[in-house]
């Protein structure tokens, strides 16, 4: 299988060094200047209260950093935090079974919170505000409804959909983030910290290189570094130099601007298949052979940030800058 250096998966590989650069406290999260901001001030609220903090839902674009967040939000609570996602919650019993093992204050972390199903949602809405479950013993005649109290609890919902949430769940968060791409500054900030992490020599223009081609994403930008990293240890020194960084980011296929091989058969699909569009989003997808929710979760979100492809009511259009980014005429 190809590689992808863009990707909405998480592997486990990843997810363990992941961790091991994951920030433990909001001073040494990068980036974000508002959402932390924000978070610093109700958590040290509810600390000086002794309350639990208000549920808190973050949302945008995967890899900003969400779980990382979350983590950081529940070390500074000075509580636990139990992990599970959307998905993996299938019956209210597995919901039953994580929120009754939480002491009080913890932290309950549910990634993906837009792909709960609807009948989980709703023994999420008590406990959420009352904090109490109900839930239904038996079947049949004998089938009876307990009601069971749980300790006061966070829940931390991370999405890249908010607009895929119920209305009654959003409104049940008391504290609604938005985390955005972030600039190369910060990036470049995330890449020298990870390099000393790794104990890994690297040139300051090299970092603001690797910073450039990951997308606004820390997630991407990490990736990067261990490649180039891996790159340099072969072929050079070990040091990552700027030449280094910038063979190895050739030899990754990422652009100048960050923008990968399935960017650019998206884009050059839409320009030579349906003369930059308007073109629905499973049309794209299909000429392409990728997931519509791929396109859309992952790739569209930073195409339409960087001003390469609008979105009408009649499709998505290719714009005059990813014209000239390929250096193709744009049709009248
Ligand atoms: N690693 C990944 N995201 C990070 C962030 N926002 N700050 C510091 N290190 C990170």
């Amino acid at each position: 299988m190809e590689e992808r250096i863009i990707d909405s998966e998480i592997s486990e590989f990843d997810e363990r060094f992941e961790q091991s650069l994951r920030p433990q406290l909001l001073g040494q999260y990068i980036g974000q200047h508002t959402v932390k901001h924000n978070l610093q001030i109700f958590i040290e609220a509810a600390k000086m209260r002794q309350e639990s903090l208000d549920h808190v839902l973050l949302y945008g674009p995967p890899g900003l950093g969400k779980t990382t967040l979350a983590a950081v939000i529940a070390n500074e609570m000075e509580v636990n935090i139990k992990m599970t996602s959307g998905p993996a919650i299938e019956r209210p019993g597995d919901l039953a079974a994580i929120v009754s093992s939480l002491e009080p204050g913890d932290v309950l972390f549910i990634d993906e919170i837009h792909r709960l199903n609807r009948s989980i949602e709703e023994v999420l809405y008590p406990a959420m505000e009352d904090f109490c479950l109900d839930i239904v013993v038996g079947k049949g005649p004998t089938a009876r409804s307990v009601r069971l109290d749980l300790p006061p609890f966070t829940l931390i919902g991370a999405t890249t959909r908010a607009g895929a949430l119920s209305a009654p769940l959003r409104d049940r968060f008391g504290v609604l983030s938005r985390l955005d791409y972030y600039d190369t500054e910060a990036l470049t900030e995330i890449v020298v910290r990870s390099s000393k992490l790794f104990e890994a020599d690297i040139d300051p223009n090299a970092a603001v290189e690797i910073a450039r081609r990951s997308r606004g994403t820390p997630r991407i930008a990490n990736r990067l570094l261990k490649r180039v990293r891996d790159y340099a240890q072969v072929r050079g020194t070990g040091s990552i130099t700027m030449d280094m960084a910038e063979q190895a980011l050739e030899m990754l296929q990422v652009d100048p601007l960050g923008l990968d091989h399935i960017d650019h058969k998206l884009l050059t699909g839409m320009i030579e298949r349906f003369r930059g569009g308007p073109v629905g989003l499973d049309t794209i997808a299909a000429s392409i052979g990728e997931e519509s929710t791929t396109i859309e979760d992952v790739y569209e979100p930073y195409l339409l940030q960087i001003g390469f492809i609008q979105r009408t009511p009649r499709g998505r259009t290719v714009t005059q800058l990813a014209y000239e980014h390929f250096k193709m005429e744009m049709p009248e």
